[in-house]
């Protein structure tokens, strides 16, 4: 029996990437009861909720988290022992296009959540007020950029750079407001990146995989030499487990996989990795692909986690080297092409996001 069991977990953003990775782990593994809310934008994937669509204990309710009576509705209805939410637009790109969505989701989608949970808590019973937790999934772009030495750390000031990591940073200051003004229970964590099976592609690995396969033009923004610190999904959520199973009410917890390398390195493993197992027809190394194209505005230079505390207070630690991981996640591409060729076909044909071209003008009536 574990702590999940007999458990009603509510999931805002199941059918995204690390969303769904939770959502499979969770009805696999465990006999809880998972009702995923989630608005199924473009980076949402039925395919990755496949698996356990049709379990008995999984229920995917497509609403968008800004619809305050629907999620009061919801919580009313399912009446969670937890809540976890990942719900979020992701993509730091998109967010220099097109801002507005972010402030949407991530900061008024987030309050919306925040009202709704705090409604539905402040109606329990005293046992399960004490049981319930707002778990809030978070990124460690909120601290902002390293310069070459130092890590991030629980304590580390947010100053966060780009459209997307503000309205990260955003939504985490409402989740500690709500908990330190209305006691709702809540836990914060904040991750480095992530990668692994069903990444949408605009992300940095995935584009990769998905271009050296087809030997496309290899994007790389600047120099290559930006740093960030990569973790097995998987690992994100078996962190996310011990932090709902055992984390302290009110703490953050740091996130990350201690694997530091700029992208340059990721990309030229990628593409060794990719020629031993299906070499170019003519034979050609795909580094030869790379191309170095005009730098991100407001790039961050370098991110780092310092995850003592997380091993040390819950006794996590990531079980994929970044070795493992990415030969566990090129398998995964190499056999679910179908998956990302769909992705091309009809969502996103790889094209370059973020360098400045402004798709959304400011509405104040509506921001998206
Ligand atoms: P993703 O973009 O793959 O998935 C986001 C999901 O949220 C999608 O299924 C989408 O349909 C859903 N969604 C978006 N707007 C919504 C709305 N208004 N209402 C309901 N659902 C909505 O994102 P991801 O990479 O899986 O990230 C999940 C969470 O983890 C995010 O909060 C992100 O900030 C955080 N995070 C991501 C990483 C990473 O490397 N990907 C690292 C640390 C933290
Ligand atoms: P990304 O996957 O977008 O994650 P984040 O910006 O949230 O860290 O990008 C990871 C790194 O890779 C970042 O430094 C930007 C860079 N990058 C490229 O060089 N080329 C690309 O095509 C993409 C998508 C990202």
């Amino acid at each position: 029996m574990s702590v999940f069991d007999d458990k009603t977990i509510l999931i805002t953003g199941g059918a995204g990437f690390i969303g769904s990775a939770l959502v499979r782990n969770l009805v696999r593994n465990h006999n809880s009861r998972i009702v995923v809310i989630d608005k199924l934008t473009y980076a949402a994937s039925d395919y990755a909720l496949e698996p356990v669509i049709n379990a008995v204990n999984f229920v995917l309710e497509p609403y968008d988290i800004c619809d305050g009576s629907k999620m009061d509705a919801l919580l009313e209805f399912y009446r969670p022992d937890a809540v976890v939410h990942l719900a979020a637009e992701s993509h730091v790109d998109r967010s220099i296009d097109s801002p507005g969505a972010f402030i949407n989701t991530n900061i008024v989608g987030t309050y919306m959540l925040l009202e709704a949970s705090l409604n539905y808590w402040s109606g329990l019973s005293l046992d399960n007020k004490e049981r319930f937790r707002f778990l809030h999934v978070s990124t460690d772009e909120v601290f902002g950029s390293l310069g070459s030495e130092g890590l991030f750390n629980e304590a580390t000031s947010y100053a966060p750079n780009s459209p997307y990591s503000a309205s990260k940073a955003a939504s985490d200051h409402l989740v500690r407001a709500w908990h330190k003004t209305f006691d709702l229970p809540v836990l914060i964590t904040n991750c480095t990146n992530n990668y692994g099976p069903y990444q949408f592609l605009e992300k940095l690995i995935p584009t990769v995989i998905s271009k050296a396969i087809r030997g496309e033009a290899i994007p790389v923004y600047g120099q290559g030499v930006n740093v960030r610190d990569w973790l097995y999904v998987e690992d994100h959520v078996n962190a996310l487990k011990r932090v709902l199973a055992d984390g302290r009410v009110g703490e953050t917890y740091c996130i990350g996989g201690s694997c530091e390398k700029n992208n340059i390195e990721v990309v030229t493993t990628i593409c060794r990795l990719m020629d031993s197992l299906v070499p170019l027809s003519d034979n050609v190394p795909r580094e030869s692909l790379i191309m170095f194209v005009e730098d991100r505005p407001g790039h961050d230079a370098r991110y780092a986690m310092d995850t003592t505390f997380i091993r040390d207070s819950l006794g996590w630690s990531p079980k994929e080297s970044f070795e493992s991981g990415i030969q566990k996640t090129l398998n995964w591409y190499l056999a679910h092409r179908h998956w990302w060729q769909d992705i091309i076909e009809y969502k996103f044909d790889g094209k370059r996001l973020g360098n400045g071209e402004r798709l959304s003008v400011r509405n104040i009536h509506n921001p998206i």
